[in-house]
């Protein structure tokens, strides 16, 4: 397996580009499913969840063209199956995604159940209630969901969502494009994804309102045509890297982001001492003499501060200058990456969902192991500020969410290298 080897050094400083965002391109391509036309999308990252994406599209019988600048065109006219199987669900818990619009396209859907992954158990009975609640008949056989309408189209209904779901919004609002009348979500996910999603499926034909808002409107069509439409920029991306300049007392400009996605994160990161410059699509990141200030986090679904972005300010707050406390109330298990901070001398006290962070002046280098992409990408920038040479294994995890971290944070001056795992292996043989 590859490992990253990162050194720690100076301030990073420079300028990157963004790259589009894989929790709106995923469900973006999905919604493929929903037309026999050619949907357009462009401004895709180049990730392995979008690879394993397009082999679950192919599977089902999804054309895709992949074009030099990684735009995707697909035709969905010939999709031949509606089962999305277990050994690609099991390594993308966002195959889940495939339920609604199948459901709602074909009158039937058979999707793996996810299973839990490192952060939490991650149910999906709020997409199977959604899907109920618009008349299809759900069953679980075998590991599987079994969604069938018997024949005729889903119905529009009234739909509460007892926990913000993200996904859980998307694949309702997907399958309520095609079904008779209207479909409310109400508690719905306001997150830019889902806006991005929104968008698309409107520029498709379809009749959405009220995306962004925790409550969306959908009025059934007849049948959506193709789009042609672009990804939005990655938020956590872009909050990584802000965090990377930070942490290590460099400066940064960051260029295709939209500012007002991480405001939380920009909000943050000013409460610690950064100075911060945004203008439609860029930020400036500068940092204090002194050593970043201690800030306390709670996360929450969007507009409130990203669970996705709490690992990065663990470590923030593992190296400024007093103490703080984070709290995850997304995800229950979302603190895997404690135990590896504390082996590079960071003093951190768990407790439940809440962690007590104490800053240190300095980490030092340990070889660390992610467990769950934004934790990975904690420890890539830890190596980068501690002492010595971190050494991070099982960084498939990194690349299923960051296209090409270490190239990226090498413009910017870090000293970070990937050692192919069969080097390592034959070294050590
Ligand atoms: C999306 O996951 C993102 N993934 C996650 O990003 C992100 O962390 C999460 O939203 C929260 O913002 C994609 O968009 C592909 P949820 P999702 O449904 O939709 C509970 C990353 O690193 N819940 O919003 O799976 C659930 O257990 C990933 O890029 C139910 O109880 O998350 C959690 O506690 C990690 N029943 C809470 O809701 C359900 O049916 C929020 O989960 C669905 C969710």
């Amino acid at each position: 397996m590859d490992k990253l080897i990162a050194t720690g050094g100076g301030p990073l400083k420079g300028r990157i580009r963004i790259s589009g965002a894989k929790n709106a391109a995923l469900p973006l391509m999905i919604a493929s499913l929903l037309t026999d036309d050619t949907l357009r999308i462009s401004n895709i990252p180049h990730l392995h969840d979008i690879t394993t994406t397009m082999e679950l599209l192919g599977q089902l019988g999804v054309r895709l063209q992949v074009d030099e600048k990684l735009a995707i065109e697909t035709d969905a006219s010939g999709v031949g199956s509606v089962r999305a199987p277990y050994d690609l669900v099991k390594t993308m818990r966002a195959s889940i995604l495939v339920l609604g619009p199948l459901t709602a396209r074909f009158g039937r859907a058979e999707v793996s159940l996810p299973g839990g992954c490192a952060i939490g158990s991650r149910p999906v009975n709020l997409h199977i209630k959604g899907l109920k609640s618009m008349g299809a008949e759900i069953r679980i056989e075998n590991g599987y969901i079994i969604a069938d309408t018997g024949g005729s189209k889903l119905r529009g209904a009234r739909i509460f969502m007892d926990m913000i779901s993200v996904t859980g919004t998307e694949n309702i609002m997907m399958a309520a494009t095609l079904a008779e009348g209207v479909t409310t979500i109400e508690n719905a996910a306001r997150e830019p994804e889902v806006v991005d999603l929104a968008d698309c499926l409107n520029a498709m034909g379809a009749n959405i309102s009220g995306a962004g808002s925790d409550e969306i409107m959908i009025e059934g069509v007849e049948r959506l045509h193709g789009a042609d439409h672009r990804v939005i920029p990655d938020r956590v991306e872009a909050g990584t890297f802000l965090v990377a300049a930070a942490i290590s007392g460099g400066e940064i400009r960051i260029n295709d982001v939209i500012p007002r996605h991480l405001e939380a994160v920009l909000d943050k990161l000013r409460e610690a001492g950064c100075g911060l410059k945004s203008g439609e699509d860029w930020i400036e990141l500068t940092t204090p003499e002194s050593r970043l200030r201690s800030v306390n986090i709670r996360t929450a679904p969007y507009p409130a501060f990203p669970t996705d972005m709490q690992a990065q300010f663990v470590l923030l707050n593992s190296v400024a200058d007093s103490t703080a406390t984070v709290v995850e109330t997304v995800f229950e298990n979302r603190y895997m990456h404690v135990h590896e901070l504390q082996r590079m001398g960071a003093n951190i006290e768990l407790d439940g969902n809440t962690a007590v962070i104490k800053g240190v002046k300095s980490l030092y280098a340990a070889p660390v192991m992610a467990t769950d992409l934004r934790a990975s990408a904690c420890l890539v920038l830890a190596g980068l500020v501690a002492r010595g040479e971190t050494t991070i294994d099982r960084i498939y995890h990194i690349d299923r969410g960051y296209h090409c971290i270490e190239e990226k944070l090498a413009q910017l001056g870090a000293s970070i290298r990937r050692v192919p795992g069969y080097y390592l292996e034959r070294r050590s043989a």
